[in-house]
Protein backbone atom coordinates (compact mmCIF):
# COMPACT_ATOMS: atom_id res chain seq x y z
CA UNK A 1 0.00 0.00 0.00
CA UNK A 2 0.88 3.53 -0.65
CA UNK A 3 -0.15 5.71 2.47
CA UNK A 4 0.91 9.18 0.97
CA UNK A 5 -0.76 10.00 -2.12
CA UNK A 6 -1.81 12.84 -4.01
CA UNK A 7 -5.84 13.71 -4.23
CA UNK A 8 -6.87 16.89 -6.30
CA UNK A 9 -3.41 18.48 -6.57
CA UNK A 10 -2.91 17.79 -2.83
CA UNK A 11 -0.52 15.43 -0.53
CA UNK A 12 -2.63 13.18 1.27
CA UNK A 13 -1.71 10.91 4.57
CA UNK A 14 -4.50 8.50 4.41
CA UNK A 15 -7.62 10.61 4.39
CA UNK A 16 -6.10 13.51 5.79
CA UNK A 17 -4.64 16.75 2.93
CA UNK A 18 -0.96 17.44 4.64
CA UNK A 19 -1.53 20.78 4.63
CA UNK A 20 -4.05 20.40 6.53
CA UNK A 21 -1.78 18.28 9.25
CA UNK A 22 0.51 21.44 8.90
CA UNK A 23 -2.12 24.02 9.41
CA UNK A 24 -3.35 22.54 12.46
CA UNK A 25 0.08 21.19 14.00
CA UNK A 26 2.48 23.34 12.33
CA UNK A 27 5.97 22.54 10.96
CA UNK A 28 8.74 20.73 11.19
CA UNK A 29 6.07 17.83 11.55
CA UNK A 30 6.26 14.42 11.41
CA UNK A 31 3.08 12.19 10.27
CA UNK A 32 2.76 8.72 10.64
CA UNK A 33 0.31 6.09 8.73
CA UNK A 34 -1.46 3.64 11.10
CA UNK A 35 -2.83 1.41 8.22
CA UNK A 36 0.46 1.34 6.77
CA UNK A 37 2.66 0.20 10.24
CA UNK A 38 -0.33 -2.09 10.54
CA UNK A 39 -0.19 -3.70 6.88
CA UNK A 40 3.82 -3.89 7.15
CA UNK A 41 4.05 -6.02 10.13
CA UNK A 42 0.78 -8.09 9.44
CA UNK A 43 3.08 -8.74 5.92
CA UNK A 44 6.13 -10.10 8.07
CA UNK A 45 3.67 -12.37 10.53
CA UNK A 46 0.78 -13.26 7.76
CA UNK A 47 4.07 -15.11 5.61
CA UNK A 48 5.14 -17.80 8.22
CA UNK A 49 1.53 -19.03 8.09
CA UNK A 50 1.84 -21.95 10.32
CA UNK A 51 5.41 -21.81 11.36
CA UNK A 52 6.38 -20.95 15.17
CA UNK A 53 7.80 -17.48 15.07
CA UNK A 54 7.88 -14.16 16.56
CA UNK A 55 7.97 -10.90 14.91
CA UNK A 56 9.98 -8.36 17.83
CA UNK A 57 9.67 -4.76 16.01
CA UNK A 58 13.39 -2.86 16.69
CA UNK A 59 12.04 -0.23 19.07
CA UNK A 60 14.94 2.12 17.92
CA UNK A 61 13.43 2.51 14.37
CA UNK A 62 10.50 4.23 15.73
CA UNK A 63 9.77 4.65 19.62
CA UNK A 64 7.19 6.63 19.82
CA UNK A 65 4.41 4.85 22.46
CA UNK A 66 1.65 5.36 20.03
CA UNK A 67 3.43 3.23 17.28
CA UNK A 68 4.48 0.65 19.87
CA UNK A 69 1.16 0.65 20.76
CA UNK A 70 -0.13 -0.15 16.90
CA UNK A 71 1.87 -2.79 17.21
CA UNK A 72 1.40 -4.60 20.19
CA UNK A 73 -2.21 -4.52 19.74
CA UNK A 74 -1.58 -6.70 16.70
CA UNK A 75 0.36 -8.94 18.91
CA UNK A 76 4.00 -8.09 18.08
CA UNK A 77 7.08 -8.68 19.90
CA UNK A 78 9.57 -6.00 20.61
CA UNK A 79 13.48 -5.83 20.20
CA UNK A 80 14.96 -4.00 22.54
CA UNK A 81 18.61 -2.13 23.02
CA UNK A 82 17.63 -0.29 26.46
CA UNK A 83 15.83 -0.31 29.67
CA UNK A 84 14.31 3.52 28.41
CA UNK A 85 12.94 0.91 24.74
CA UNK A 86 11.74 -1.38 27.72
CA UNK A 87 10.14 0.93 29.57
CA UNK A 88 8.22 1.93 26.58
CA UNK A 89 7.06 -0.89 25.51
CA UNK A 90 5.65 -1.55 28.68
CA UNK A 91 3.68 1.59 28.93
CA UNK A 92 2.97 0.97 25.23
CA UNK A 93 1.10 -2.26 26.22
CA UNK A 94 3.70 -4.36 24.56
CA UNK A 95 4.01 -7.85 26.17
CA UNK A 96 7.08 -8.25 28.06
CA UNK A 97 7.60 -11.84 27.14
CA UNK A 98 7.91 -11.17 23.78
CA UNK A 99 10.69 -8.48 24.34
CA UNK A 100 14.06 -9.53 22.99
CA UNK A 101 17.38 -7.45 24.02
CA UNK A 102 19.81 -6.45 21.93
CA UNK A 103 23.16 -4.70 22.72
CA UNK A 104 26.89 -4.83 22.75
CA UNK A 105 26.78 -2.63 26.70
CA UNK A 106 23.87 -4.03 28.20
CA UNK A 107 24.48 -2.61 32.14
CA UNK A 108 23.70 -4.89 35.08
CA UNK A 109 20.93 -2.46 36.32
CA UNK A 110 19.32 -2.83 32.82
CA UNK A 111 19.94 -6.81 32.99
CA UNK A 112 18.11 -6.42 36.23
CA UNK A 113 15.28 -4.78 35.48
CA UNK A 114 15.01 -6.71 32.61
CA UNK A 115 14.66 -9.87 34.26
CA UNK A 116 12.41 -8.16 36.54
CA UNK A 117 9.98 -7.37 33.64
CA UNK A 118 10.58 -11.03 32.71
CA UNK A 119 11.36 -10.76 28.89
CA UNK A 120 11.76 -13.63 27.07
CA UNK A 121 15.19 -13.49 25.89
CA UNK A 122 18.60 -12.05 26.20
CA UNK A 123 20.18 -11.74 22.94
CA UNK A 124 24.27 -12.08 24.56
CA UNK A 125 26.98 -10.21 22.56
CA UNK A 126 29.78 -11.64 24.63
CA UNK A 127 31.95 -14.10 27.06
CA UNK A 128 31.86 -10.94 29.35
CA UNK A 129 27.83 -10.18 29.48
CA UNK A 130 27.02 -13.77 30.33
CA UNK A 131 29.25 -13.59 32.91
CA UNK A 132 27.53 -10.29 34.25
CA UNK A 133 23.79 -11.73 33.15
CA UNK A 134 24.71 -14.93 35.07
CA UNK A 135 25.41 -13.08 38.31
CA UNK A 136 22.86 -10.86 38.12
CA UNK A 137 20.08 -13.40 37.61
CA UNK A 138 22.01 -15.59 40.60
CA UNK A 139 21.28 -12.22 42.89
CA UNK A 140 17.77 -12.07 41.93
CA UNK A 141 17.33 -16.00 42.34
CA UNK A 142 16.16 -15.84 38.37
CA UNK A 143 17.45 -17.85 35.85
CA UNK A 144 18.31 -15.54 32.21
CA UNK A 145 16.76 -16.55 29.02
CA UNK A 146 19.36 -16.20 26.57
CA UNK A 147 20.35 -16.40 23.09
CA UNK A 148 23.74 -15.87 21.90
CA UNK A 149 24.10 -13.12 18.89
CA UNK A 150 26.72 -14.85 16.78
CA UNK A 151 28.78 -12.51 13.97
CA UNK A 152 28.46 -14.64 10.62
CA UNK A 153 30.80 -13.15 8.88
CA UNK A 154 28.70 -12.50 5.93
CA UNK A 155 29.08 -9.22 4.13
CA UNK A 156 25.77 -7.57 3.94
CA UNK A 157 26.62 -4.92 1.25
CA UNK A 158 25.32 -1.96 2.77
CA UNK A 159 26.62 1.49 3.94
CA UNK A 160 29.46 0.82 6.45
CA UNK A 161 28.10 2.66 9.55
CA UNK A 162 25.28 0.07 9.15
CA UNK A 163 26.49 -3.19 8.30
CA UNK A 164 26.79 -5.42 11.30
CA UNK A 165 27.76 -8.97 10.79
CA UNK A 166 31.35 -8.22 9.78
CA UNK A 167 34.27 -9.96 11.81
CA UNK A 168 35.67 -6.19 12.07
CA UNK A 169 32.22 -4.86 13.43
CA UNK A 170 31.91 -4.99 17.26
CA UNK A 171 28.63 -7.00 17.41
CA UNK A 172 28.22 -10.76 18.21
CA UNK A 173 30.21 -13.39 19.08
CA UNK A 174 32.96 -15.44 15.86
CA UNK A 175 30.61 -17.90 15.05
CA UNK A 176 33.53 -20.00 15.08
CA UNK A 177 33.88 -19.41 18.57
CA UNK A 178 30.49 -19.83 19.58
CA UNK A 179 30.45 -23.47 20.44
CA UNK A 180 32.68 -23.12 23.02
CA UNK A 181 30.69 -20.14 24.47
CA UNK A 182 27.66 -22.22 24.63
CA UNK A 183 29.20 -25.32 26.01
CA UNK A 184 30.27 -22.82 28.53
CA UNK A 185 26.64 -20.87 29.40
CA UNK A 186 25.11 -24.62 29.83
CA UNK A 187 27.53 -24.93 33.43
CA UNK A 188 26.20 -21.36 34.30
CA UNK A 189 23.60 -22.00 37.34
CA UNK A 190 21.56 -18.65 36.03
CA UNK A 191 21.36 -18.72 32.44
CA UNK A 192 18.73 -21.23 30.12
CA UNK A 193 20.27 -21.17 26.82
CA UNK A 194 16.97 -20.74 24.46
CA UNK A 195 18.13 -19.66 21.05
CA UNK A 196 20.74 -18.06 18.80
CA UNK A 197 20.54 -14.48 16.98
CA UNK A 198 22.50 -12.51 14.48
CA UNK A 199 21.69 -9.22 12.62
CA UNK A 200 24.04 -8.62 9.92
CA UNK A 201 23.09 -5.19 9.12
CA UNK A 202 20.34 -2.60 8.12
CA UNK A 203 18.76 -1.87 4.41
CA UNK A 204 19.66 -4.96 2.89
CA UNK A 205 17.88 -5.22 -0.20
CA UNK A 206 18.96 -8.47 -1.51
CA UNK A 207 18.40 -12.05 0.17
CA UNK A 208 21.65 -13.53 -0.91
CA UNK A 209 23.03 -12.39 2.75
CA UNK A 210 20.31 -13.10 4.29
CA UNK A 211 19.93 -16.77 3.50
CA UNK A 212 24.39 -17.28 3.97
CA UNK A 213 23.56 -15.93 6.87
CA UNK A 214 20.68 -18.05 7.98
CA UNK A 215 22.65 -21.06 6.51
CA UNK A 216 25.94 -20.85 8.96
CA UNK A 217 23.53 -20.06 11.77
CA UNK A 218 21.94 -23.06 10.99
CA UNK A 219 25.35 -25.05 10.41
CA UNK A 220 26.10 -23.76 14.25
CA UNK A 221 22.77 -25.48 15.45
CA UNK A 222 23.62 -28.82 14.02
CA UNK A 223 26.93 -28.27 16.03
CA UNK A 224 25.26 -27.32 19.16
CA UNK A 225 22.83 -30.57 19.03
CA UNK A 226 26.01 -32.79 18.57
CA UNK A 227 27.08 -31.26 22.03
CA UNK A 228 24.02 -31.79 23.53
CA UNK A 229 22.41 -28.39 23.13
CA UNK A 230 18.82 -28.10 21.74
CA UNK A 231 17.51 -24.67 20.98
CA UNK A 232 14.50 -23.42 20.62
CA UNK A 233 14.38 -20.83 18.33
CA UNK A 234 16.39 -18.82 16.09
CA UNK A 235 16.27 -15.00 15.94
CA UNK A 236 17.57 -13.95 12.56
CA UNK A 237 17.77 -10.04 13.12
CA UNK A 238 16.00 -7.09 11.22
CA UNK A 239 17.62 -5.60 8.13
CA UNK A 240 15.28 -5.82 5.84
CA UNK A 241 15.80 -2.70 3.38
CA UNK A 242 13.19 -0.62 1.87
CA UNK A 243 12.77 1.82 -1.12
CA UNK A 244 14.51 5.45 -0.66
CA UNK A 245 14.84 5.81 -4.30
CA UNK A 246 15.35 3.52 -6.78
CA UNK A 247 16.14 0.32 -4.83
CA UNK A 248 14.49 -2.67 -5.18
CA UNK A 249 14.21 -4.27 -1.75
CA UNK A 250 12.56 -8.00 -1.41
CA UNK A 251 9.39 -7.95 0.35
CA UNK A 252 8.52 -8.73 3.42
CA UNK A 253 6.71 -11.73 2.60
CA UNK A 254 9.38 -13.05 0.23
CA UNK A 255 12.22 -12.31 2.90
CA UNK A 256 10.23 -14.41 5.44
CA UNK A 257 9.78 -17.29 2.66
CA UNK A 258 13.25 -17.55 2.18
CA UNK A 259 14.32 -17.56 5.73
CA UNK A 260 11.92 -20.27 6.32
CA UNK A 261 13.33 -22.61 3.58
CA UNK A 262 16.85 -22.94 5.96
CA UNK A 263 14.77 -23.65 8.90
CA UNK A 264 13.00 -26.95 10.07
CA UNK A 265 9.75 -26.79 10.26
CA UNK A 266 9.70 -26.97 14.52
CA UNK A 267 12.61 -24.77 15.08
CA UNK A 268 10.76 -21.21 15.66
CA UNK A 269 11.92 -18.03 14.06
CA UNK A 270 12.24 -14.68 15.67
CA UNK A 271 12.79 -11.91 13.12
CA UNK A 272 13.70 -8.02 14.30
CA UNK A 273 12.54 -5.60 11.73
CA UNK A 274 12.60 -2.19 12.52
CA UNK A 275 13.25 0.20 9.16
CA UNK A 276 10.57 -1.97 6.83
CA UNK A 277 7.88 -1.77 9.04
CA UNK A 278 8.03 2.07 9.66
CA UNK A 279 10.30 3.69 7.31
CA UNK A 280 7.52 4.18 4.41
CA UNK A 281 4.57 4.70 6.83
CA UNK A 282 6.42 8.49 7.82
CA UNK A 283 6.39 11.39 6.45
CA UNK A 284 9.00 14.67 7.68
CA UNK A 285 7.11 17.93 6.54
CA UNK A 286 9.04 21.16 6.40
CA UNK A 287 7.94 24.59 5.28
CA UNK A 288 10.56 26.00 2.59
CA UNK A 289 11.58 29.69 4.51
CA UNK A 290 13.66 31.24 1.99
CA UNK A 291 14.86 30.43 -1.28
CA UNK A 292 18.31 32.11 -2.10
CA UNK A 293 19.51 31.03 -5.50
CA UNK A 294 22.90 32.20 -7.11
CA UNK A 295 24.67 31.43 -10.29
CA UNK A 296 26.05 28.47 -9.48
CA UNK A 297 23.46 26.63 -6.60
CA UNK A 298 19.93 27.63 -5.53
CA UNK A 299 18.87 27.00 -1.64
CA UNK A 300 15.71 26.83 -0.21
CA UNK A 301 16.60 26.85 3.15
CA UNK A 302 13.47 25.49 4.86
CA UNK A 303 12.15 24.99 8.85
CA UNK A 304 13.48 21.64 9.45
CA UNK A 305 16.99 20.67 9.70
CA UNK A 306 19.73 17.46 10.42
CA UNK A 307 18.62 18.36 13.86
CA UNK A 308 15.01 16.81 13.28
CA UNK A 309 16.17 14.51 10.42
CA UNK A 310 20.15 13.11 10.40
CA UNK A 311 20.07 10.63 7.99
CA UNK A 312 21.26 12.80 4.75
CA UNK A 313 23.75 14.30 6.81
CA UNK A 314 25.69 11.63 8.39
CA UNK A 315 25.05 8.65 6.36
CA UNK A 316 24.27 10.80 2.83
CA UNK A 317 21.49 8.78 2.77
CA UNK A 318 18.89 10.08 0.05
CA UNK A 319 15.32 10.44 0.79
CA UNK A 320 12.79 11.47 -1.67
CA UNK A 321 11.39 15.17 -1.06
CA UNK A 322 8.11 16.41 -3.04
CA UNK A 323 5.46 19.36 -2.95
CA UNK A 324 2.84 18.87 -0.40
CA UNK A 325 0.75 20.95 -3.23
CA UNK A 326 2.83 21.00 -6.45
CA UNK A 327 3.08 23.82 -8.39
CA UNK A 328 2.70 23.87 -12.77
CA UNK A 329 5.66 26.96 -12.51
CA UNK A 330 8.86 25.77 -14.09
CA UNK A 331 11.05 23.72 -11.85
CA UNK A 332 14.79 24.41 -10.90
CA UNK A 333 17.62 22.33 -9.02
CA UNK A 334 17.29 23.32 -5.69
CA UNK A 335 19.87 22.19 -2.45
CA UNK A 336 17.63 21.98 0.15
CA UNK A 337 18.97 22.88 3.36
CA UNK A 338 17.81 23.72 6.62
CA UNK A 339 18.77 26.82 9.36
CA UNK A 340 21.37 24.71 11.33
CA UNK A 341 25.11 26.42 11.06
CA UNK A 342 26.82 23.50 9.41
CA UNK A 343 27.71 22.88 5.80
CA UNK A 344 26.18 19.37 6.18
CA UNK A 345 23.01 20.53 7.01
CA UNK A 346 21.03 19.37 4.41
CA UNK A 347 18.13 17.60 3.76
CA UNK A 348 18.65 16.89 -0.34
CA UNK A 349 20.88 18.18 -3.15
CA UNK A 350 20.39 19.14 -6.47
CA UNK A 351 16.63 18.25 -5.94
CA UNK A 352 13.94 19.30 -8.96
CA UNK A 353 11.17 21.24 -7.56
CA UNK A 354 9.57 24.32 -8.91
CA UNK A 355 9.30 26.33 -5.00
CA UNK A 356 7.82 29.64 -3.75
CA UNK A 357 8.83 30.76 0.06
CA UNK A 358 5.77 29.65 2.08
CA UNK A 359 5.35 25.91 0.36
CA UNK A 360 5.28 22.61 2.35
CA UNK A 361 7.73 19.96 1.19
CA UNK A 362 7.42 16.44 2.26
CA UNK A 363 10.61 13.78 2.75
CA UNK A 364 9.26 10.80 2.45
CA UNK A 365 10.38 6.61 3.80
CA UNK A 366 10.79 9.34 7.10
CA UNK A 367 8.73 6.80 9.54
CA UNK A 368 12.67 5.37 10.49
CA UNK A 369 15.08 6.46 12.26
CA UNK A 370 13.79 9.96 11.67
CA UNK A 371 12.69 11.79 14.89
CA UNK A 372 14.24 8.73 16.85
CA UNK A 373 17.71 10.36 16.04
CA UNK A 374 16.65 14.11 16.47
CA UNK A 375 18.66 16.12 18.71
CA UNK A 376 18.62 19.54 20.35
CA UNK A 377 21.30 20.73 18.53
CA UNK A 378 21.26 24.83 17.69
CA UNK A 379 18.38 24.30 20.55
CA UNK A 380 15.57 23.52 18.46
CA UNK A 381 12.81 21.70 19.84
CA UNK A 382 12.02 18.81 18.23
CA UNK A 383 9.27 18.46 15.83
CA UNK A 384 5.80 17.20 16.80
CA UNK A 385 4.79 13.79 15.49
CA UNK A 386 1.20 13.30 14.46
CA UNK A 387 -0.02 9.36 13.62
CA UNK A 388 -2.99 9.36 11.21
CA UNK A 389 -5.55 6.77 11.08
CA UNK A 390 -8.22 6.97 8.06
CA UNK A 391 -9.61 10.36 7.96
CA UNK A 392 -8.77 10.97 11.82
CA UNK A 393 -5.28 12.55 12.71
CA UNK A 394 -3.68 12.24 16.52
CA UNK A 395 -0.89 14.34 18.08
CA UNK A 396 1.64 11.33 19.59
CA UNK A 397 3.94 13.78 20.35
CA UNK A 398 3.54 17.23 21.28
CA UNK A 399 6.07 19.59 19.47
CA UNK A 400 8.80 20.53 22.46
CA UNK A 401 8.67 23.47 24.28
CA UNK A 402 12.17 25.32 25.10
CA UNK A 403 10.67 24.76 28.82
CA UNK A 404 10.62 20.74 28.12
CA UNK A 405 14.39 21.52 26.68
CA UNK A 406 15.98 23.60 29.83
CA UNK A 407 14.18 22.25 32.45
CA UNK A 408 17.19 20.09 33.41
CA UNK A 409 19.58 22.96 33.72
CA UNK A 410 20.56 25.56 36.04
CA UNK A 411 23.06 28.06 36.78
CA UNK A 412 25.73 27.82 39.33
CA UNK A 413 24.83 29.16 42.90
N1 LIG B 1 18.15 -5.91 15.35
C1 LIG B 1 19.34 -5.41 15.71
C2 LIG B 1 20.15 -6.14 16.66
C3 LIG B 1 19.78 -4.18 15.18
O1 LIG B 1 20.95 -3.70 15.51
C4 LIG B 1 18.94 -3.48 14.26
C5 LIG B 1 19.37 -2.20 13.70
C6 LIG B 1 17.70 -4.05 13.94
C7 LIG B 1 17.34 -5.26 14.48
C8 LIG B 1 16.75 -3.38 13.00
O2 LIG B 1 17.27 -3.25 11.72
P1 LIG B 1 16.33 -2.73 10.53
O3 LIG B 1 15.28 -3.79 10.27
O4 LIG B 1 15.71 -1.47 10.97
O5 LIG B 1 17.27 -2.56 9.42
N2 LIG B 1 20.24 4.58 11.90
C9 LIG B 1 20.51 3.77 10.73
C10 LIG B 1 20.10 2.33 10.95
C11 LIG B 1 20.79 1.67 12.13
C12 LIG B 1 20.32 0.26 12.36
C13 LIG B 1 20.92 -0.32 13.58
N3 LIG B 1 20.47 -1.64 13.94
C14 LIG B 1 19.81 4.38 9.53
O6 LIG B 1 19.18 5.43 9.67
O7 LIG B 1 19.92 3.87 8.42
Amino acid sequence: MEPFQYHDGQLHAEKVPVAELARRFGTPLYVYSRAMLEAQYRAFADAFGDHPHQVCYAVKANSNLAVLNVLARLGAGFDIVSEGELERVLRAGGDPAKVVFSGVGKTASEMATALRAGIHCFNVESAAELEVLNRTAGELGLRAPVSIRVNPDVDAQTHPYISTGLKDNKFGVDIAVAPALYRHAATLAHIEILGVDCHIGSQLTTLAPFEDAAGRVMALIDTLRQDGITLRHVDLGGGLGVRYRDENPSSPGDYVRALLQQVPADLAVHIEPGRAIAANAGLFVTEVLYLKPADHKNFAIIDGAMNDMIRPSLYDAWQDIVPVAPRSSASQVWDVVGPVCETGDFLGKDRELALEPGDLLAMRSAGAYGFVMASNYNTRNRPAEVMVDGDRAHVVRARETYEDQLRLESLLP
